[in-house]
């Protein structure tokens, strides 16, 4: 590989994404169907919620080296209230020890937040439990781990409840009162969370560490349910898009492949997240400057250096003076900029042609308006990935983009789980 062609290699033309958008939406239907594919098309038992959801809930999320803990409040009528946010770091010796370790870690980070609060009404304790894994939902409140994602190996938890493991922490902790009233994904909740207050979003999406999305589908098109009908006929079903992988893959990504830990599997994830973006744009530079580069070059580094717009590209020369690179010259620093730039537009187009794909599974004429929920750090952070992707949208579908709304929708999964338990609570009482 030399600096001329690497361009070309990481390029994704217009009929590049038509391919990703044509082989996207044969596997969505394989999944529907319930065929052996690459894309998992989990049904949620989730419905798109009306906005006259009440009451206090409590919601975890869980989905990366950061765990939250919410409590939120419902208004009804598309308002809410979040009153307290807590944030708790999983160390590495939870997300890669046993199972016991892992959940009672978080039942005893949920003790903390209920203790201090001076008064917890009752219904505070039903809890909207965010679970950013592949996970196959068994109800609204209960679903088996497939597999782990995004570097986690706790032990003794594929094949297992993930709801079920939690419960018993809880009770191990002496918190038999609080109830898991629903289990979602991020992208489930990020989607909820939007429609709660916009009747026309119908697509999450999250741009994160890992990245994925979820859609709402009629359930006359999911052959594989055979469950109850939900009051609308439609449910939300969760893509597991990380997994795709029809893609034109490069010696790098094939490196970054080699060298993860689920080898073969997440391609899509591997060439469009946070958590590997950095690493290919390592391998790259590596490879072509011969460079010795620190062991990690991290994602939010691709965005320091894309927003320098300084005429020496200062602050890209001292983030590599920092990561051991003393003496760039501006031509190297030119040439870092545009391999980030390379390495994220890449990624924002796959993400556009996949969410493209969605809406033409939905509404193959674009009749009518879809707001694209996401949320993820990636897409909140890099100055030019929502760009990227709207421009792309533009280049897909002409004029008609223009029903589509893509909007960034901050701690959604949270808060969609909070929802999430307002509606199976409602169903609980009726
Ligand atoms: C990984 C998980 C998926 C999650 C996504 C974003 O792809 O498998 O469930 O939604 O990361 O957090």
């Amino acid at each position: 590989m030399n600096l001329k062609n690497i361009d070309s290699y990481f390029s994704v033309s217009l009929s590049g994404m038509r391919k990703i958008i044509k082989d996207f939406q044969s596997e969505m239907e394989k999944g529907l169907s319930g065929e052996k594919c690459s894309l998992k098309m989990i049904p949620t038992y989730v419905d798109r919620p009306t906005g006259e959801e009440k009451g206090s809930f409590i919601a975890l999320d869980l989905g990366g080296t950061n765990f939250r803990i919410l409590g939120a409040e419902l208004k009804g009528n598309g308002k809410y209230k979040v009153s307290r946010v807590k944030k708790f770091v999983l160390g590495k010796r939870y997300i890669t020890g046993t199972a016991r370790q892992f959940f009672d870690f978080i039942a005893g980070c949920i003790k903390t937040f209920i203790k201090r609060r001076a008064r917890v009404a009752q219904e505070e304790r039903a809890v909207g439990f965010t679970f950013s894994f592949p996970v196959e939902q068994t109800g609204t409140a209960s679903g088996t781990l497939l597999r782990w994602t995004k570097g986690f190996t706790v032990k003794g938890v594929i094949g297992h409840d993930v709801v079920r493991l939690l419960n018993e922490a809880l009770a191990r902790k002496g918190l038999p009162g609080v109830r898991i009233a629903a289990l979602a994904n991020d992208t489930v909740g990020t989607l909820v969370s939007r429609a709660y207050e916009d009747r026309h979003c119908d697509i999450g999406v999250i741009l994160g560490t890992g990245t994925n999305a979820c859609y709402l589908e009629e359930l006359s098109n999911i052959s594989k349910w055979h469950g109850y009908r939900t009051s609308s006929g439609r449910m939300i079903v969760n893509i597991e898009w990380g997994n795709f992988d029809s893609l034109p893959m490069t010696s790098y990504d094939g490196q970054v492949d080699r060298t993860s830990d689920r080898t073969g599997q997440q391609t899509l994830e591997k060439m469009v997240s946070g958590m590997y973006l950095g690493e290919i744009t390592r391998l790259i530079l590596k490879d072509l400057l011969k460079w010795k580069m620190p062991q990690s070059f991290k994602t939010e580094y691709m965005s320091v250096i894309e927003s320098d717009e300084s005429a020496s590209l200062s602050r890209t020369g001292s983030l590599l003076k920092k990561i051991g690179i003393k003496n760039s010259t501006i031509d190297d620093r030119r040439l870092i900029k545009k391999i980030c730039g390379m390495v994220s537009l890449r990624a924002s187009r796959i993400s556009a042609a996949a969410i493209a794909a969605v809406i033409r599974k939905i509404d193959p004429a674009l009749s009518r308006n879809h707001t694209v929920a996401i949320d993820g750090t990636l897409y909140e952070k890099h100055p030019r990935f929502s760009d990227h992707i709207k421009d792309a949208l533009k280049e897909i579908f002409g004029k008609k983009a223009s029903r589509i709304k893509t909007v960034l929708t901050k701690d959604g999964s949270g808060k969609g789980a909070a929802i999430i338990a307002a509606t199976a609570t409602h169903d609980y009482h009726d």
